[in-house]
């Protein structure tokens, strides 16, 4: 145990993120509708190369322009070896009128490049006098990500959040894998019996996203589900997710945000048991107890911490 206590992490909801790209401004009115957390207008990899410079001027204008109510409003930026990132970012601050909230930044490798994209926003916001500092996100999609994942949480005060980007992850991994995310279809233990078990290929760069997060008070998300006709397959990746420790996920159809938020809301009975739990702790230690039987198994004082995260999920959403 570290005498350092954990930072809190950012009190914002961040359960489900709509994805739009940013050379298909028909949706954005739609994504302002919606009841994501957060938004990410897209200017990388959804954008043809020939689209860039117009679809820059599309998010611009969306984000002058339409209301986005209360929702934290975020632009993915093009990857640092792009010719286009630093023209994103100048464009962005300079010609927006201060609803920006965070710029999301692809294939984050090292600290450097947090760094890079902090010197250029804080030149822009000293410049213009900007009164709102725009917080950063990434995506931890490349071996390089994974490898450097922690520093990169530590690069920024900025710093907010940090997605799985699991397609890229995969090709830049050489894993042998094609769908976006979820099951796949050789990555199974053979059991004596001869059945297959499907596992988890994404529970190691969530775990490490999770913990680099945690450290560092950021919210860790699971990044995009490819197959958006398959519903149950996004919810068992959802799960798996939340179980672990994150605390939303992307969406790239609007049918998959009533998916997200239903994963990362916590339920009434969950609501419930943690108060329960957390009464059952008062109670034991006005009696002078450490610990407690509740409904037949041991809580501690860890539980009254796994309760916590419970019921502070619950106030966010109030
Ligand atoms: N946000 C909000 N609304 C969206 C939307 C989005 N990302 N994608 C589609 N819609 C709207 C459509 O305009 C349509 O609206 P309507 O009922 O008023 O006509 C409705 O949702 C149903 O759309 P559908 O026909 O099922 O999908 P599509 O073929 O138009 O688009 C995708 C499918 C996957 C191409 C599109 O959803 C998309 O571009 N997603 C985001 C991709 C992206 O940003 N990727 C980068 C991150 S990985
Ligand atoms: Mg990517």
């Amino acid at each position: 145990m570290s005498f350092k206590s954990q930072p809190p992490g950012p009190g914002q909801l961040n359960r489900c993120q709509l994805f739009g790209p940013g050379s298909r401004p028909a949706i954005f009115e739609k994504m302002a509708a919606s009841t994501a957390d957060v938004v990410n207008l897209d200017l990388e990899d959804s954008v043809a190369p020939a689209d860039k410079d117009e679809a820059r001027r599309n998010v611009i204008r969306a984000v002058n322009e339409i209301d986005w109510g209360n929702k934290i409003l975020s632009v993915r930026i093009n990857g640092l070896d792009t010719e286009f990132w630093y023209r994103d970012v100048v464009d962005l601050l300079e010609q927006t009128n201060g609803r920006l909230d965070q710029i999301m930044i692809p294939k984050a490798g090292n600290a450097g490049d947090i760094y890079a994209v902090d010197a250029l926003v804080s030149a822009i916001e000293l410049g213009k006098q900007m009164e709102k500092a725009i917080n950063l996100e990434v995506i931890i999609e490349t071996a390089a990500g994974l490898a450097h994942v922690e520093e990169i949480a530590a690069a920024s005060p900025r710093m907010r959040a940090m997605s799985l980007g699991a397609a890229d992850y995969a090709a830049s991994m050489g894993m042998q894998t094609t769908g976006i995310g979820g099951t796949q279809e050789h990555y199974y233990m053979h059991a004596p019996d001869g059945q297959k078990h499907w596992a988890d290929p994404w529970h190691a760069p969530i775990v490490a996203i999770v913990a680099a997060c945690r450290t560092h008070g950021l919210l860790p998300v699971d990044g995009p589900f490819g197959d958006f006709s398959d519903d149950a397959g996004f919810t068992a990746q959802a799960r798996r997710a939340a179980t672990l420790g994150m605390v939303g996920k992307w969406a790239i159809h609007p049918k998959q945000v009533a998916l997200a938020n239903a994963v990362f809301s916590p339920s009434e009975a969950q609501i419930t048991e943690a108060q329960e739990i957390l009464a059952a702790m008062e109670q034991a230690k006005n009696e002078g107890q450490g610990a407690a039987v509740y409904k037949g198994r041991l809580v501690d004082l860890a539980s009254i911490r796994q309760a916590k995260v419970i019921v502070r999920q619950a106030e966010l959403l109030k």
